[in-house]
């Protein structure tokens, strides 16, 4: 019998897909990096036409990893970058355009725009976002301005738009469903997540015509079933949720109060806040969990836009390391005495600053510093932005059974260093999962439990296991020198400092 479950794991740098066997364990990894174009300053675009082909090739490698067929996949769950626009054609299936990713702020005058003319608590209110370019509504607009007849073919119901689970989904089916999950519906800046529906008013600000938006559905729910001349073909699509609320569902964060933080190009932190939509006080977004059964789980998410990237930077950009692993050992070697902050603003600042104008900084450099200083600052940076969120979620909410410990996953979670600096940073006890594919598991859950091959939400959630707990090991002095510091340096960088 079929058993094992596919997660497809769509990021903003790599297609993969990951096999699950049905004690969770993982069965085989496909992985393809694909092309990032930047075709002007601040524009970020795929090739969703790459984006299939690369999801298609990492399922081949997972299923030959796994030494295993289609026929032993019980079911298929989707996670993805979310925000990331595709509109494609409806009668053949191709993008008119390139994906415009969450990263692209090439929308940024017409948020400030729309800002201007008041529109921001209007937006708010219904889609617990910002008037920020990071999200896909305004990237939409763009496309279906830009497109030649884009808003006529649209009107006439020749376009389809989507995030990307949602081209996935058309392209896997063979056209068969155009839809989505609440979750990735959450982060379009049309979607009202109070009334769970797309909302008309937004829509005519946006100048999007409702008959290119998929139907949204629950994150576990009937996708459709990939059509038969595809290596998964007769497989049901049972799960779909935005990365990071799969990584949230990954990390079994189920109960109010729980939070994960994820590290992977960017660093999203999501608190659960059951089935109380909580309106920040504190520039943090109001979002969509999960949807199950019919039921909203709602969270408040704080988005930096760089941690991985900065350690990337240090890689590619200043060739201080080699690999990313190498840059804890090289950050540990820092004179402690040396007070060098690094404000990576380099796309700006998301939360709690969202500041589009802003770029990176670098603060305290004497003749002395060095590479490992400037690796300390790079990571240093990562767990001052964590505080920062936390001091916004605290700021917002203290309701339920408020967690004082955070569950962490990502690429940057196997650094020790790192999480211990965290911790120290942080000041509350950081719990690195022992299966560190959290945002895959959390997909895998959502399908599973659908197919039913696998455990119900309390059982999961009981199996989750901690590989190590990092207990916060500085003084309170230490940490608040440290953290004035932090301030001061993002003050200055801050593009209006009022
Ligand atoms: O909101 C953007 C986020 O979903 C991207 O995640 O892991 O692809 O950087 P990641």
């Amino acid at each position: 019998m079929a058993n094992h479950v596919l997660a497809i794991d769509q990021g903003t740098t790599s297609s993969r897909a990951i096999i699950f066997r049905e004690d969770r364990t993982v069965a085989g990894v496909g992985q393809q990096e694909f092309t990032q174009h930047f075709p002007r300053s601040g524009w970020v675009e795929h090739d969703p036409e790459e984006i299939w082909e690369t999801v298609n090739r990492s399922i081949s490698e997972a299923l030959e990893k796994a030494g295993l067929t289609g026929a032993d996949i019980a079911a298929v769950g989707i996670t993805n970058q979310r925000e990331t626009v595709v509109v494609w054609d409806r009668e053949t299936g191709e993008a008119v355009f390139n994906a415009i990713v969450w990263q692209d702020r090439r929308t940024a005058s017409l948020c400030g725009q729309m800002k201007d003319d008041g529109l921001e608590p209007l937006f708010t209110r219904k889609t617990g976002l910002l008037l920020d370019p990071y999200f896909s509504g305004t990237k939409l607009r763009w496309l279906l301005d830009n497109v030649p007849q884009g808003r006529a073919r649209a009107e006439r119901g020749e376009l389809c738009f989507g995030t990307v689970d949602s081209f996935l989904i058309w392209r896997l089916t063979g056209g068969a469903h155009h839809v989505t999950d609440a979750t990735n519906a959450s982060r379009t800046l049309m979607y009202n997540i109070e009334q769970n529906q797309w909302d008309e008013e937004l829509l005519g600000y946006l100048q999007v015509p409702s008959e290119m938006l998929p139907e949204v559905r629950d994150s576990a729910d009937d996708f459709g079933t990939v059509r038969q001349d595809h290596v998964l073909g007769g497989t049901p699509i049972l799960g779909v949720a935005g990365d990071q609320q799969a990584a949230t569902i990954g990390n079994a964060c189920f109960e109010p109060g729980m939070m994960k933080v994820t590290y992977g190009t960017g660093c999203f932190s999501l608190l659960n806040t059951g089935g109380e939509l909580v309106r920040s006080q504190n520039r943090l977004l109001s979002t969509i969990a999960y949807r199950l059964d019919g039921a909203t789980t709602y969270a408040v998410e704080g988005s930096i836009f760089v941690a991985g990237a900065g350690v990337q930077w240090l890689r590619d950009g200043l060739g201080l390391i080699n690999a990313a692993e190498e840059s804890g050992q090289l950050a540990e070697k820092a004179d402690p005495e040396q007070a060098v902050y690094l404000v990576p603003a380099f796309v700006g600042l998301g939360a709690p600053y969202w500041d589009a104008d802003a770029r990176g900084a670098m603060f305290g450099l004497t003749r002395s510093t060095g590479p490992a200083e400037i690796a300390k600052a790079t990571l240093d940076s990562v767990c001052y932005q964590t505080h920062d969120l936390l001091t916004a979620k605290r700021g917002d909410w203290q309701g339920g059974n408020a967690q004082t410990v955070l569950r962490v996953d990502g690429g940057m979670v196997a650094s020790d260093w790192t999480m211990q600096r965290l911790a120290d940073i942080l000041g509350v006890p950081v719990d690195r999962p022992e299966i560190l594919e959290t945002t895959a598991l959390g997909a895998a859950w959502l399908a599973g439990q659908r197919a039913g091959v696998w455990p119900d939400m309390d059982a999961f959630a009981a199996g989750w296991a901690r590989d190590r707990r990092f207990e916060p090991q500085i003084d309170d002095a230490s940490r608040s020198a440290d953290l004035a510091g932090w301030k001061d340096a993002v003050r200055r960088t801050l593009s209006r400092r009022d």
